[in-house]
């Protein structure tokens, strides 16, 4: 039976995004639902299997461009000759804000460093999954693979030490797909655009900025309420931003007029998903099913 290399979880941006490509402070928190594996074996040539590709590395889709280059360059640094087959098993679904890109970087790297017994630190993970990571989001905050190493909630500001933040709120956050790709490159370029021509824009990160360090203290004090209204804040925030979609702000509206306690986006945006606070497993599921009514996908994860 084959043995897992490395495994990585999911994540979920709760506040911050976008402004912390700025500098300013973001929660994220490990998503254990939704997970990924990564296997290395022996080949006669370099192979790559995932969920939506299979066959020679050098001939692997635009998709898996990240993770190609991170491989090649592994290859060319330590000189390695020998043919290997990667095999990505993942359920944590694409490009929707769920930290795909970020588990297969650090996942791949993991392997790698542990399938030829190449003896590693955590900041070389954190180096060798940059690589790709830097290629499919052209300018990461670091976040994603920051929350998804350390698998625990985080405190997180740009180039600065990682803090790990407890989260023991006793509620529930339902998390909903839109089942639209989400365009993390895109929409943080789009926001450097709009940031660059009015300087409106930069009023917007100001208020994420205060509204992140707001959640923090909300969740240290347990103020469940309080944290709801700065997720809305934070949406409404972000919708300035223009990274919102009619689809994300529906299903924010649903879930605020089903008794969440707030409601926001999550992760890069314009598809994707959203996320909501629920005070009781009860709200959550309520939310749950009028999303499955519309044909969304949903997880409900206690934080
Ligand atoms: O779409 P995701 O889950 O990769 O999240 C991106 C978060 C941003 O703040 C928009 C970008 C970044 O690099 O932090």
């Amino acid at each position: 039976m084959k043995n897992s290399l490395a495994t990585s979880h999911g994540k979920i941006i709760l506040i911050g995004e976008h402004s912390v490509v700025y500098g300013k402070p973001a929660i994220a928190i490990p998503l254990k639902s939704v997970s990924l594996d990564v296997y290395i074996e022996q080949s006669d040539k370099n192979h790559i299997q995932c969920k939506f590709f299979e066959g020679e590395l050098c001939e692997s889709s635009e998709d898996l461009i990240g993770i190609k280059t991170l491989i090649e360059k592994f290859f060319e640094e330590f000189n390695i000759e020998k043919n290997i087959k990667i095999i990505i098993e993942s359920d944590i679904p694409n490009e929707r804000g769920m930290g795909s890109s970020a588990a297969s970087s650090v996942g791949v790297a993991r392997a790698l460093f542990n399938y030829f017994d190449i003896k590693h630190t955590e900041e070389d993970i954190l180096e060798w999954a940059n690589i790709s990571e830097k290629i499919i989001h052209g300018n990461p905050s670091g976040i994603d693979i920051n929350v998804i190493m350390n698998n625990k909630s985080v405190y997180f500001i740009r180039d600065k030490k990682i803090e790990t933040f407890p989260i023991n709120l006793d509620a529930y956050l339902v998390i909903g797909d839109t089942g639209i790709k989400g365009k993390t490159k895109e929409t943080v370029s789009d926001v450097k655009t709009l940031l660059d021509k009015d300087t409106k824009y930069m009023g917007y990160i100001e208020n994420l900025s205060i509204l992140s360090d707001e959640a923090k203290k909300y969740i240290e004090n347990k103020e469940l309420e309080n944290l709801g209204n700065t997720m809305n804040k934070a949406h409404e925030n972000l919708q300035k931003l223009e990274v919102s979609s009619r689809s994300l702000d529906e299903m924010v509206n649903i879930a605020n007029q089903n008794k969440a306690l707030g409601a926001k986006l999550t992760g890069g945006g314009r598809g994707g998903c959203m996320i909501a606070l629920c005070s009781t497993l009860e709200i959550a599921n309520n939310i749950k099913e009028k999303f499955e009514e519309i044909g969304k996908e949903v997880w409900i994860s206690k934080i």
